[in-house]
């Protein structure tokens, strides 16, 4: 009896296994890189970088998804992927976004994280596409030296490898990396690899099979504004009464090299190309056409140092904090401004009302380490809903002002690793009843009016102790 079970179990355990390598190869069919090209743009202080893989389906059956590999010091740097495909010919020439999920890769050596990049069709045993990648990685660019005076650029390490980490066997591949001038100080050389001007070349390689890893670090000059907003809270207010008020509570730091020694202002001001050049003075923001009231303060008061260009396209606010910003600097401070409330407030098809606005920061090319976007709702809006097309974490709050009755539902949206491809439309649906607008002035209108009977019962009563007659 027992021997019978054991052989039973070992019988079960073997067939359990040859069922996992099974699909192990079912999930993993043949698609060979025919070609790889990589564009690494690290001229800001965020990484870019454009792929375009062209991939065969070398196996025999059809192939719906391609999964794109990320090393881990990568990985946790990702703040976007996206993956499109070029549909219809040369001058009609249309990308086609693709949809891009993480993917479970527990066989995937040294921890690399896989993504899978579902295809329109599948493809074909024999047949090849172009799947063209974006991604954004945020804080890679490492200062080095950690340390630097006023009169010092700013150096960084940029790491990665000179071939492209794939689960796929890549039969040529080349990788460029444009740098911000022609200061390089030092690259890893991987033959063939090469530097023109300000741009290095790795490649072309050819037959790297999978997971082909081979470090490259690149020491350059960079004094692009490292300016990192650690946290940004968005307060966007809905008011039926025709205006939408938006109020940003930024904390800006200065990420790159950390500043040491003393400021010299004098010297600032009277050395300006070569004292301080890592730092930065002015801020650049893109606001909606039509907007008014615009204001700047900090915990000191108001800022009068900042611009404003109107147009009918555009609106772009230059920022003045009270002093320079250096490495490890830090500055808070709030923008408030108006919105005409048509411009972003519609009705849908279904009746809602939905509020049309843009996510991220209006800063540019700056990114934040953590996002907050609070959506006002007028007093009285119920089942509020929210469309963004990346995911965020969500919640409800209630948010009181003067007058309010019952409190105002507010819609939160949180995310981190936040970038300028981040600042797309979203939408927060709610349904709202029209009464409700007139809740604040009949509000009003009765304690005026209870008010007016009480001075009149006040100069009607007469209070004073008469004589009886
Ligand atoms: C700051 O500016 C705003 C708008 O320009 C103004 O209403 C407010 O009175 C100013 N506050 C101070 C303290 O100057
Ligand atoms: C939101 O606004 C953008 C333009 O700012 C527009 O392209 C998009 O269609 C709008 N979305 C909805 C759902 O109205």
């Amino acid at each position: 009896m027992g021997r019978t079970s054991a052989a039973m179990a070992v019988f079960l355990f073997l067939l359990l296994s040859l069922f996992s390598i099974l699909q192990l190869v079912s999930s993993s069919p043949e698609i060979r890189v025919l070609s790889a090209e990589r564009r690494i743009d690290v001229t800001a202080p965020i990484a870019r970088v454009f792929l375009t893989l062209k991939v065969e389906n070398a196996g025999t059956s059809e192939v719906s998804e391609v999964l794109v590999a990320f090393a881990p010091t990568e990985a946790e740097h990702l703040a976007i992927l996206k993956a499109s495909v070029a549909e219809g010919k040369r001058k009609k020439k249309t990308y086609v976004p693709l949809s891009v999920n993480p993917s479970e890769s527990p066989d995937a050596p040294n921890g690399a994280q896989l993504y899978s990049v579902s295809l329109r069709s599948p493809l074909k045993s024999g047949e090849a596409t172009t799947v063209e990648v974006l991604y954004v990685l945020t804080h890679l660019l490492e200062p080095f030296p950690a340390e630097i005076s006023q009169s010092e650029p700013q150096l960084v390490y940029y790491r990665d490898s000179a071939t492209l980490l794939s689960p796929y066997y890549i039969v040529e591949q080349i990788t460029s990396i444009k740098t911000p001038s022609n200061k390089v100080e030092s690259f890893t050389r991987v033959d063939p690899a090469s530097r023109v001007g300000s741009e290095l070349r790795y490649g072309p390689y050819h037959d790297h099979g999978p997971y082909s890893y081979s470090p490259v670090i690149v020491h350059f000059e960079n004094n692009n504004p490292f300016a990192v907003v650690e946290e940004l809270v968005r307060e966007i207010e809905i008011s039926h009464w025709g205006s939408l008020q938006i109020r940003d509570h930024y904390k800006l730091k200065h990420a790159g090299a950390r500043h040491k020694g003393v400021f010299s202002r004098l010297e600032y001001q009277f050395k300006q190309s070569v004292s301080g050049v890592a730092s930065f003075r002015h801020l650049l923001m893109k606001l909606p056409p039509r907007v008014h009231s615009v204001y700047y303060r900090d915990e000191i008061g108001n800022i009068s140092s900042s611009h404003l260009h109107i147009d009918s396209q555009k609106s772009e606010l230059e920022i003045e904090p009270r002093y320079p910003l250096f490495g490890g600097w830090k500055a808070t401070f709030t923008i408030g401004y108006g919105l005409p409330l048509q411009d972003f407030l519609f009705e849908s098809h279904d009746g809602r009302r939905y509020l049309n606005f843009s996510f991220g920061c209006p800063l540019i090319e700056t990114m934040v380490d953590d996002l907050t976007v609070k959506v006002i709702l007028p007093e009285g809006s119920r089942n509020p809903t929210a469309a963004v097309p990346f995911p965020v974490d969500q919640h409800l709050e209630m948010t009181y002002s003067y007058l309010d009755v019952v409190g105002r539902t507010t819609v939160v949206l949180q995310k981190k690793n936040v970038v300028p491809e981040h600042n797309t439309p979203f939408q927060v649906y709610y349904d709202f009843n029209p009464v409700f607008m007139f809740a604040e002035p009949l509000m009003l209108i009765s304690a005026v009016f209870l008010f007016f009977v009480a001075c009149i019962a006040y100069v009607h009563v007469d209070l004073s102790i008469g004589k009886s007659s």
